[in-house]
């Protein structure tokens, strides 16, 4: 086959070929068959604005016909990158004063990862390198980023630089609290973990902790009560910098602009990409607090230059389309309008919790999750037999294990979001009643 697909069965696709997708007109996508589907986790959480949007169509083609490349280096700049990069810091949590750009997330978390060390070295700290990432963690597939993930998919075969991270507990009450254990002693126990881990290993080993402020990829695990505060008090502790992996939660997803403003989120370093361009053109960024930038920029001053980056980092393509993103989620009066879709979400899901096979359902703004009971009759392959019913009802959910995950562009009508509400209310009862043991009579 002439394309090797990410995270497939490559041999497999030589005779179960993907599901092939022809067009898309707003939140729909249309496949080589004509069947159409809404995609209800914004395809790789990354398109609010849907899969095709005029708006930035036209922003695209005007910057193309104007200045279609230039680059940031060697000293050279270019207009569309300085202003959003200038847009940016005003938007960006209150400390985020410095944004580097790049082109996708997974490079965005190897270079935060390369500031690390870049960073320790400058302060004389030359052995405070290791990165703490969490269990559950998704934070790409690079070569630290890889390493940072919590997948043995992304390390088996791969040789990627595990040596440099450390992996402490997941923050997922639901299934790892000890029994009679409340929400905020587990995420208490969570920091006594973390402060344990890295005690044991000598903090001044220690550089960073990764964490997304709420996962998604790993299943959408929203933090238990006084998880965040926790974790900084012990960072703050061992002089560990904080990166807030924002790659899925930046631009309002968790229905504040940033979910480190939903969590109390504070951090030194902040990665985003996807929502930043609507995912319709590849463009990621490293924030970062003055303390970092100017460590950084004292140390390429002593080296005789910062020698990072790549070719299409803060792509004019890219910065203009960011900029019309910005100006159509200022207009649909972001965060607020992504708070009062997902309570609509959240109404429709509390219902759900009550159905049979569910164990949780969670949401946080337009990101939620529905979590299946794989020790009822059916369990072990509830989740995907659902997303398969849904499917053939219209709409895509993304399966990750027993988390049937749900991410709507935040463009849906709310008779959308309803009937996406319904398809998964629909598909779960449908799996339900196909599982109900038989009537005995007699
Ligand atoms: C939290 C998080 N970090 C990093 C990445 C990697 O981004 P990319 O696939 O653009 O390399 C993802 C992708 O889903 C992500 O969810």
């Amino acid at each position: 086959m002439a394309q090797l697909y990410p995270f497939s069965d490559l041999i497999g696709a030589e005779t179960t070929p993907p599901h092939r997708m022809a067009k898309a007109n707003g939140i729909r996508v249309t496949d080589v068959d004509g069947r159409e589907f809404i995609d209800a986790v914004s395809a790789l959480w990354c398109c609010p604005l849907g899969l095709t949007n005029h708006r930035l169509a036209d922003r695209a083609a005007a910057q193309m016909t104007s200045l279609g490349y230039y680059h940031s280096f060697l000293g050279r700049t270019h207009t569309p990158v300085e202003d959003l990069a200038a847009r940016l810091v005003q938007k960006l949590p209150a400390g985020l004063n410095h944004v580097l750009f790049g082109t996708a997330g997974s490079e965005a978390v190897d270079t935060a990862a390369k500031i690390v060390s870049y960073y320790q070295n400058a302060r004389g700290k030359t052995d405070k390198k290791r990165i703490i990432a969490r269990e559950a963690a998704y934070h790409g597939s690079g070569s630290m980023s890889a390493a940072l993930t919590a997948m043995s998919a992304t390390h088996d075969g791969f040789d990627v630089p595990d040596e440099r991270v450390l992996r402490t507990g997941r923050p997922h009450y639901l299934l790892d609290a000890l029994p009679g254990e409340r929400e905020v002693a587990f995420s208490k126990r969570r920091a006594a973990e973390l402060d344990a881990l890295i005690r044991a290993h000598g903090a001044d080993t220690i550089g960073a902790f990764i964490g997304e402020p709420a996962i998604g990829s790993g299943g959408v695990y929203l933090p238990p009560d006084g998880y965040w505060a926790e974790v900084q008090n012990v960072l703050a502790r061992h002089d560990i910098l904080l990166i807030a992996d924002e790659i899925i939660t930046g631009f309002g997803r968790t229905g504040e602009w940033f979910a480190c403003e939903t969590y109390g989120i504070e951090p030194d370093m902040m990665t985003m990409a996807k929502q930043l361009t609507g995912g319709l053109f590849p463009l990621s960024a490293v924030a970062m607090t003055d303390e970092v930038r100017d460590t950084v920029a004292r140390q390429a001053q002593e080296l005789e230059v910062f020698g990072h980056g790549v070719t299409y980092g803060g792509h004019p393509v890219g910065a203009a389309i960011a900029m019309e993103c910005l100006d159509i989620y200022e207009e649909m009066g972001l965060p607020q309008h992504v708070k009062r879709l997902g309570q609509i979400m959240s109404t429709r899901l509390e219902a759900i919790r009550q159905f049979p096979g569910v164990l949780d359902v969670r949401c946080e703004g337009m990101l939620a999750g529905v979590e299946f009971d794989t020790t009822t009759p059916g369990g072990a392959d509830l989740c995907r037999r659902v997303s398969d019913a849904a499917q053939a009802r219209g709409v895509f959910f993304r399966v990750i294990s027993d988390v049937l995950a749900i991410a709507p562009p935040y463009i849906c009508t709310d008779a959308e979001i309803d009937q996406i509400m319904d398809v998964m209310a629909d598909s779960i009862l449908s799996v339900a009643e196909a599982h109900a043991p038989v009537a005995q009579h007699g």
